[in-house]
């Protein structure tokens, strides 16, 4: 197959695992004959410094052309002071709305053998969670309208959350087809007791449940859902969420499972270009160490290949290589409890290897 990824490295710790998902998409190009026409733009701080602006048009412009695009991370304490509509931020929430992409996808599975890597008390962990997060990109508070302004004490900064019924019915529709392919439970997450644009998400979530009588769904307030992932995570099925809560229960998933390092997303919309990603951040601290985790942008490149290319066996044979190089004991620092670790790009280099000669 010729087809075109653009790779978005970013900042941070952004380079180093995209780098190594290129490694494994590389040993994937040769031993199954493909040509993924792998290329780099600037995306986010790099281009901020590079250009004046974090996503640049030349950049929008190649993940416009591509099949689909992997992202590394974005930001950094280098640019706290740039004004919000221009921060590195700001290049990923951009992107998503010119590609038209409304939903974030965050599998998350907690295997009973990773417990000991679980945030969870042990005979919580020990039971195990599988949960799909799906999450709303395109309204909320991300995207209403913002700025400063000067109130009756001195100047504020606001931020609005907005959300129509159609984008609320868009992302319900797909939490509920998505739970038909799982266990069929949904928990739609908001602050209904206290935000008009929850209250709206709930009471459109329960008229579009009506069309999926098969499917449980249950409400639960922000506060009470991070509590109950924390007792009882294997009760969860499908968590649908907008996109702040979201951005949240994400990071308590990668607690959960153990390993932020290590979990994929995907951010998708009807019949669009999709965005694929690990779902931390830039990790300033370790940046340019070779000291991060690559499997979360591996996994998500194994996505990638599965979801916006049709390439099963190709994924297939990337998570098998992950699962191998994890058996064999191959840890990233992350991962490694305090025992022997190797850099990320040895990680990733021993699973290229592994691809290719599964
Ligand atoms: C993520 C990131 C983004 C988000 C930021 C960088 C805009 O944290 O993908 O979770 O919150 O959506
Ligand atoms: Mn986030």
């Amino acid at each position: 197959m010729n087809c075109r990824i653009t790779l978005l490295k970013g900042d941070g710790i952004g380079p180093e695992v995209i780098d190594g998902a290129t490694a494994v998409l590389n040993a994937v190009e040769r031993k199954f004959c493909h040509d993924f026409g792998l290329n780099s733009m600037p995306f986010g701080g790099n281009a901020l410094d590079l250009t004046g602006v974090p996503l640049p048009e030349e950049t929008l412009n190649a993940c416009k052309r591509s099949d689909a695009v992997l992202v590394g991370a974005v930001g950094g304490p280098q640019w706290n002071d740039i004004k919000p509509h221009n921060r590195p931020e700001r290049a990923l929430i951009s992107l998503r709305s010119a590609l038209g992409l409304y939903a974030g996808l965050y599998p998350a599975v907690l295997y009973p053998a990773l417990a000991p890597s679980s945030a969870l008390r042990a005979d919580v962990a020990k039971r195990g969670a599988d949960i799909l997060l799906v999450r709303e990109l395109s309204g909320g508070i991300y995207n209403g309208e913002h700025g400063y302004r000067d109130g009756a004490l001195g100047q504020e900064a606001y931020d609005t959350d907005v959300y129509s019924i159609s984008a609320v019915e868009r992302i319900a529709d797909m939490a509920f087809e998505l739970a038909r392919t799982r266990k069929r439970r949904v928990a739609s997450v908001d602050k209904a007791n206290v935000l008009t644009a929850s209250k709206l998400w709930r009471a459109t979530v329960d008229r579009v449940a009506k069309g999926y009588p098969d499917v449980e769904i249950v409400h639960k307030h922000i506060g009470n859902c991070a509590v109950e992932l924390l007792t009882r995570p294997d009760e969860f099925d499908v968590i649908l969420t907008s996109g702040l809560f979201g951005d949240m229960l994400v990071s308590e998933l990668a607690a959960i499972t153990g390993s932020i390092g290590m979990l994929p997303s995907c951010v998708v919309g009807k019949g669009a270009i999709s965005i694929y990603g690990a779902v931390h951040g830039s990790a300033p601290d370790i940046a340019g160490k070779d000291a991060a985790n690559p499997i979360g942008a591996i996994l998500s490149a194994a996505m990638l290949l599965a979801s916006s290319l049709g390439l099963r066996t190709e994924a297939a044979a990337i998570d098998k290589a992950v699962k191998t190089t994890l058996a064999k004991g191959l840890r990233t620092k992350d991962i490694a409890h305090g025992k022997k670790y190797v850099t990320c790009s040895r990680m990733a280099e021993e699973i290229a290897i592994n691809v290719f000669n599964a």
